[in-house]
């Protein structure tokens, strides 16, 4: 995390959080029936070179992805390859790019077509549960109340939050401290304030909060292979609201 100190870093901040919005959604826009995720992948790529930015993933730990596109049990952490969207699908892509020194991470989860009434139900509570969360980023509020706002809007809609995977501080690096559980006390955990930069993330299942990575190290799956979903924004705090950096472009 770092702690925006002046106009010039918001403006950094700022630049390299709007490339990324923009790219998660022109990629969203292009989820449909039969395209592979590794056309979306491609595609993101093109993007983010067209704006002189950098995928924040790519040789992450060895990551080989300009993104994550993770569909129906998959959680988190897809590899982009040949599998094909079909209809009923639930998409999470996740997009992290790094410009003029920082850094902006987001995903979303897009429904393809006309997708099973519990799942759609998910897919509104997991971006409930995110906005829920970022209610809580205000100055002078501690940390876990952002976890605690997401897990109970979560688990109010009868769902189950991942507890191995969570948000995270945000700044020249994608993964910086603080960690931000989806789950935990309110109340608790540092006091929050202005020129934070978190990312919140949460990741919510259809079933059994437990999952397992598959064999090729990276993809999340839930054990029970029900479908989760998956949204984030990175955000700053500010005096009043936090300021959502990877807000979709009006219009
Ligand atoms: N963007 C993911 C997160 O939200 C991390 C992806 S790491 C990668 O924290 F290596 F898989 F790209
Ligand atoms: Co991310
Ligand atoms: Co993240």
């Amino acid at each position: 995390m770092i702690i925006i100190k002046s106009q010039q870093q918001l403006a950094q901040m700022r630049g390299s959080c709007r490339i990324a919005a923009i790219v998660r959604d022109t990629v969203a826009r292009k989820v449909g029936p039969g395209v592979t995720t590794r056309e979306l992948d491609e595609y993101a790529e093109e993007l983010i070179g067209g704006f002189g930015a950098k995928s924040a993933f790519l040789g992450y730990r060895g990551y080989p992805g300009h993104v994550c596109i993770s569909v129906n049990a998959e959680v988190v952490h897809g590899i982009p390859g040949a599998r094909r969207i079909r209809l009923g699908d639930i998409v999470s892509i996740d997009i992290g790019v790094r410009y003029d020194g920082y850094v902006g991470d987001t995903a979303t989860t897009v429904m393809v077509g006309v997708t099973d009434p519990e799942v759609m139900r998910l897919v509104q509570t997991t971006e409930e549960a995110l906005y829920a969360g970022i209610e809580k980023a205000r100055p002078n509020a501690k940390l876990f109340d952002i976890s605690h706002a997401i897990e109970s809007t979560a688990v109010g809609g009868g769902f189950a939050v991942v507890r191995e995977f969570v948000g995270h501080g945000i700044g020249r690096e994608m993964h910086e401290e603080p960690q931000i559980p989806n789950f935990g006390e309110p109340g608790r955990g540092p006091r929050l304030k202005p020129g934070m930069t978190f990312a919140i993330e949460p990741m919510v299942n259809l079933g059994g909060a437990e999952v397992e990575v598959l064999a090729d190290g990276w993809t999340v799956l839930t054990r029970d292979r029900k479908p989760s979903a998956h949204f984030e924004h990175t955000i700053a705090v500010r005096e009043g609201r936090a300021e959502v950096l990877t807000q979709a472009e009006e219009g």
